[in-house]
């Protein structure tokens, strides 16, 4: 088994790579935060590997939640972006994720690093296990390089409209930020971007919970961010996630989608959408976070912070 331990922004990725290596390599992955982790009292032994992700190398739950897996007999592999710290220098090895130093205080290319490292662990893995065939592992190697490209487009296309969002946006007391599958925790580090930089209340959540509670904070002009599955594949989350979308809408809120390119549904219910090529729905976080990344960033200037 597997266990990936992480906090904030490194946790969100965590809930990445489970929904990468566990389906596809049948290993149970359990994602835990670091400050949690050794209160769960986890079962773990020299069978478990222990993924520890982290930016900085220097989180204190993170590194004692590493040491707690090392004294119970794991070994623990670093995913981490900077050389030398401690965490990857008391980890069994690491894999640098080679993003470049976070000069502000968000975690947001290494987001995008850390699913990236992810991905390579999980086909390598995939590969030892041989869990997929040679051809199969090129291929989605290919497609993750041709993710910049897709990266680029969003950059290239959609700023202005994330601008004039937070333009509309920017005197909203909350916002909720819901997917699913993979989309979740997109949501969730949508959230903690505008949280963290531009000082505004959020929740984000998986969109199935919407009727177990939270829809009854939904009212007129509140502002709900949605992820949407592409149409093809997972076309049953698709239905869902706008089945979703229609329910607070029929309740007066505002709605921003981050959507896959062509999507009539998301067209006929968002009132404002940050659009993405089409991608592999597993590596649609890699870009389905950078228009949320850029409308904190909008934000917390209009705002003056
Ligand atoms: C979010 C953010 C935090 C960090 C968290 C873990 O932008 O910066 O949520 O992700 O404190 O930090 P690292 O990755 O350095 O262990």
């Amino acid at each position: 088994n597997i266990r990936v331990i992480a906090c904030g922004t490194a946790m969100h990725a965590g809930m990445v790579a489970r929904a990468l290596i566990e389906p596809r390599l049948r290993i149970p992955v359990t994602v835990s935060i670091a400050s949690e982790f050794r209160y769960e009292e986890p079962l773990i032994d020299d069978s478990t590997l222990t993924i520890v992700i982290s930016q900085s190398g220097e989180t204190m739950d993170t590194l004692m939640a590493l040491r707690h897996a090392r004294e119970q007999g794991s070994k623990v592999l670093a995913i981490c972006n900077t050389q030398g710290a401690s965490i990857p220098r008391e980890s069994d090895a690491v894999l640098y994720t080679h993003a470049g130093p976070e000069v502000a205080v968000a975690s947001t290319k290494a987001f995008v690093a850390q699913i990236t490292a992810a991905y390579v662990l999980g086909l390598y893995l995939a590969q030892v296990k041989g869990a997929m065939y040679r051809d199969e592992i090129a291929q989605t190697l290919d497609s993750l390089k041709d993710m910049p490209r897709k990266i680029q487009w969003v950059l290239d296309t959609q700023t202005k409209t994330v601008q004039e969002a937070a333009k509309q946006m920017v005197d909203a007391k909350s916002f909720l930020f819901l997917g699913r599958h993979v989309g979740y925790p997109v949501a969730m580090e949508g959230a903690l971007k505008l949280k963290e930089i531009a000082y505004t209340f959020t929740e984000g959540f998986a969109a199935g919970e919407l009727k177990h509670g939270p829809i009854a904070l939904v009212d007129e002009g509140e502002p709900v961010v949605f992820i949407v599955p592409p149409a093809r594949g997972r076309n049953v989350l698709h239905a869902k996630v706008i089945s979703g979308i229609e329910e607070v809408k029929a309740r007066g809120a505002y709605i921003i989608a981050v959507a896959e390119e062509n999507d009539p549904d998301v067209e006929r219910y968002a009132d404002v959408v940050f659009w993405r090529p089409a991608c592999p729905t597993l590596m649609s976080p890699l870009v389905d976070v950078v228009p949320l990344q850029l409308f904190a960033m909008d934000m917390a200037k209009l705002k003056n912070y």
